[in-house]
């Protein structure tokens, strides 16, 4: 995006005075300390953060193994327990009265709880739990929409050493149906159904029909929180009411110590090929990463109010709702509803309602708002008091620096930093992000790597590019929240991230990016592989594209390509061959609904195509490959300026060029 900008000088935004004096990382050069602390000593330095920053049950003496690379361990010897350490110890501290999370419903309606309240929330839940047969090292599907139930069922799920995989609430059956195949979960927290932006939307009955598809035998009961009384399909052998599962449980249970390597979750991600990835996270080093990198990247403080607009679906709504803030001791902020409902300015009021100090959410959003601003005064943000905020971030896709000006202005008021974090769910947490205390910043650019992360920028053969010149981002050294395999598949995790290309010894991030040639400063250009960010969604053209074509009875063959999009980012285009003539008028009209309902229930609405072309074939060379690259061009609008002379039947792009 700003790589056209590289010969002209980038405006810097320096954080003012205060913020740098009242920072937990304070100035540039403890900034460089801590690089240089982990430089000097790796093992010694995150060993130090470890101790600091977690409570274990039995400390740890080992660091880092690396005797089965690029399965790493961290911390392999010490036992500890994540909702232990987001609860118990803040209640412990003195902090049971404090606000853990103040929740908003989509209507508006306010509840809050403080740790303790939340801490006793949890231990019913896992008492619940225990007695529907949920053991250590079992998985537990959640699927549920944003709420305080959400959290405390994530939170019991640690506590009792299960782990979790939640799967967002905007995921079709089918999808649903593939996690707890490949998850087999043994337990499916749910709700009747979830409310977002003034509407109903189905939980439970898509449980059912997940569970109807075959493959789910695992799943031995179905647990379901009451949100809006609808009634539901109710199989009394499987199913039990939430209310009457925590009937008679007690408050407390105690924490099942789990060594620091076992599985805290699974959460599901989309690859270049084949079906979404379970991403294996760990307990200690994950839970590390989440504290130390709200602590520094988000500068949180006692007072703060702090507000992750991400869904606890992703690993976002993981990192930064679940456990970094509430380990910290934090106040947060959970929201049910959608950033447009009642009006645009829904974001702005509750910033204002609640004292917002923390904001992060994501650039799609940003981009909306703007534009939903400019249409009408009335949800532009000056009509708000934000006076509150100190600090606003940025996550899940590039922010172009139009979108981060406007934010920095009308949002920050010109006063408040942006945290621009680049990293993945395979991350954990944070990789490459401006500190705000420390780091002037550049719109569009995610600056410098947190410290101790050791992030480089490459060619094909893993050497390091010269700054200023672009490449394939990876990070040379393990770090500790990283993920740990993909579930079920110890192959499939070392293909991926750690290729033979880099002799199995850098992890390939799957990101193109460059490096400024004066800071230094990293932007990141994009993916470099099949995988597609729409509002910062992940998503893989190959499921979509097996999505399409496992429409028999009309598809014959299908392409899926990105292409830019003013709001989304990237855009979903489809380039489909059917089975019968190439329609046009209603009729192509008609197929195209009708096909991208089935992509609905394949994967979820999230999958749906922006754009679908019909075609009688599709560019392919004489050997039959199908030519991507030409649909990127054909699907941005432009003339095809690349060589097409191996191209099998030229005059196709054409006939593609045309919208039905
Ligand atoms: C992209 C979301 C530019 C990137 C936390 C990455 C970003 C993918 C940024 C991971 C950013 C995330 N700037 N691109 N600040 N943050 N990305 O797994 O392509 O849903 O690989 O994790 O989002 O998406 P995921």
């Amino acid at each position: 995006m700003s790589g056209a900008e590289t010969t002209q000088e980038p405006k810097l935004y320096h954080p003012s005075e205060a913020t740098v004096a009242a920072a937990h990382v304070s100035g540039m050069e403890a900034y460089q300390k801590l690089c240089a602390e982990a430089e000097a000593d790796y093992e010694g330095y995150w060993a130090r953060l470890a101790r600091d920053l977690i409570s274990w049950k039995t400390p740890f003496t080992k660091v880092l193994n690396q005797d089965n690379a690029p399965f790493f361990k961290w911390f392999e010897d010490g036992t500890l327990n994540a909702s232990y350490n987001c609860l118990d110890r803040n209640v412990e501290r003195g902090l049971g009265d404090k606000t853990a999370i103040i929740f908003e419903a989509d209507g508006g309606e306010v509840t809050k709880v403080t740790y303790s309240e939340l801490l006793a929330r949890t231990c019913r839940l896992a008492n619940a739990l225990k007695a529907q047969g949920v053991k250590k090292g079992d998985r537990v599907v959640i699927y549920i929409s944003m709420s305080i139930d959400g959290v405390a069922a994530m939170q019991a799920c640690a506590r009792i050493g299960a782990t979790h995989s939640v799967v967002f609430g905007g995921f079709s059956a089918q999808s649903l149906r593939d996690r707890i195949e490949d998850t087999q979960a043994k337990v499916i927290i749910t709700a009747d159904q979830q409310v977002r932006g003034g509407k109903s939307l189905p939980l439970k009955a898509i449980v059912d029909e997940a569970l109807t598809l075959g493959g789910c035998d695992s799943a031995q009961k179905v647990l379901i929180v009451k949100r809006t009384g609808a009634e539901v399909g109710f199989n009394p052998e499987r199913d039990v009411w939430m209310d009457d599962a925590l009937a008679g449980q007690s408050d407390s249970c105690e924490p099942e110590w789990v060594e620091a390597e076992h599985p805290l979750f699974l959460l599901y991600t989309s690859g270049s090929t084949g079906k979404p990835k379970g991403v294996q996270h760990s307990t200690g080093g994950y839970l590390l990463h989440a504290a130390l990198t709200t602590k520094w990247t988000f500068d949180l403080k006692a007072d703060d109010v702090f507000w992750c607009t991400a869904d606890i679906g992703w690993v976002t709504g993981h990192t930064y709702i679940t456990y970094g803030p509430l380990a910290l001791g934090g106040t947060e902020i959970v929201f049910e509803g959608v950033p447009t409902y009642p009006d645009a300015g829904r974001f702005w009021k509750m910033i204002q309602d609640h004292k917002v100090s923390i904001f992060y959410t994501a650039p799609t959003a940003i981009r909306s708002l703007i534009k939903a601003a400019e249409g009408n005064e009335a949800v532009h943000p000056k009509q708000y008091d934000l006076s509150s905020l100190r600090l606003l971030g940025s996550v899940g896709e590039p922010i172009n620096p139009a979108a981060w000006e406007w934010y920095h202005q009308h949002v920050g008021g010109g006063r408040c930093p942006i945290v621009d974090t680049f990293w993945q769910t395979e991350t954990g947490g944070h990789m490459i992000t401006p500190l705000p205390g420390v780091t002037p910043m550049v719109p569009g650019s995610c600056t410098l790597p947190f410290p101790g992360i050791q992030a480089a920028v490459v060619d094909e053969t893993g050497k390091e590019v010269p700054w200023g010149q672009g490449g394939i981002l990876v990070v040379k050294k393990p770090w500790p929240s990283m993920i740990r395999t993909i579930w079920g598949d110890p192959e499939r995790f070392k293909k991926s991230y750690y290729p033979e290309d880099f002799k199995g010894q850098l992890y390939l991030a799957g990101d193109g990016a460059i490096r400024d040639a004066k800071t230094g400063y990293f932007t990141i250009t994009g993916r470099i592989d099949d995988v597609l960010n729409v509002s910062g969604h992940r998503m893989g053209t190959m499921e979509i594209e097996s999505a399409l074509v496992s429409c028999t009875e009309l598809v014959a063959e299908a392409a899926v390509v990105g292409r830019p999009d003013d709001t989304t980012g990237e855009a979903i285009c489809a380039f489909v061959v059917l089975k019968r003539p190439r329609p046009s008028g209603d009729e192509a009209k008609a197929i195209a609904k009708q096909l991208r309902d089935h992509i609905s229930k394949e994967i979820g609405p999230i999958a749906k195509p922006k754009d679908i072309r019909f075609g009688d074939n599709l560019p392919k060379t004489r050997s039959g490959k199908i030519m991507r690259r030409l649909l990127r061009s054909v699907a941005k609008g432009e003339a095809v300026t690349q060589d097409t002379s191996t191209l099998e039947n030229p005059a196709i792009l054409e006939q593609l060029g045309q919208a039905y």
